[in-house]
């Protein structure tokens, strides 16, 4: 099956001269979705992970089926301010200011082999901080995968761990 087909392109969005790529539609096609997520299941078991991390918010709907078909369990790496009880918090440089991402403080064990999921992989400033995050609270990252890479953006390179992904598309 090939995925791209279900993934909606939206040129102009978030903003003029950006082509957006859209998983919605590839989620709402049920063959299409599992078909994902049973690639995911076969990129990331050989990671051997015990724990794996969603970031907010798309994130959290590929990590979710995975932690349950793999029977590993999750956690969230969320917006500044959306979680109880003790957090660690992380702040990042972004093109234009700064932004926080956040987990909770005991969600990780020290040395916990954790895979951090996400849907697309563009400039990988998002998924550098969630790394970031997850190292100051003891885990153990041994890896990533994201169902969509922008190759022309370089975000594989700002990374320091495997990261697979299903698709990808180099302009
Ligand atoms: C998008 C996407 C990734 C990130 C990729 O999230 O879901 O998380 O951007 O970009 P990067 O590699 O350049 O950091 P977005 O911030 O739009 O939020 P959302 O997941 O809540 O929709
Ligand atoms: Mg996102």
């Amino acid at each position: 099956m090939d995925l791209k087909q279900h993934i909606r392109h939206v040129p102009d969005f978030p903003k003029p001269g950006i082509l957006f790529y859209d998983i919605s539609t590839l989620i709402a096609h049920g063959g299409a979705w599992k078909e994902t997520v049973n690639r995911l299941v076969t990129a990331v078991t050989p990671m051997e992970p015990e724990l794996l991390v969603g970031i907010e918010s798309r994130g959290f709907l590929v990590a979710a089926p995975l932690a349950y078909l793999m029977g590993t369990g999750f956690t969230m790496v969320r917006k500044r301010g959306k979680l109880p009880g003790g957090t660690i918090h992380h702040v990042y440089d972004l093109e234009y200011g700064q932004d926080v991402v956040e987990i909770q403080a005991d969600a990780i064990r020290p040395g916990q082999r954790v895979v951090v999921l996400d849907d697309l992989l563009a400039t990988g400033g998002t998924l550098h901080a969630a790394v970031d995050l997850l190292r100051k609270v003891g885990a153990n990252v041994v890896g990533a995968a994201c169902i969509v890479e922008l190759t022309f953006l370089g975000g594989r390179d700002r990374l320091d761990i495997p990261v697979n992904t299903l698709v990808s598309y180099d302009s």
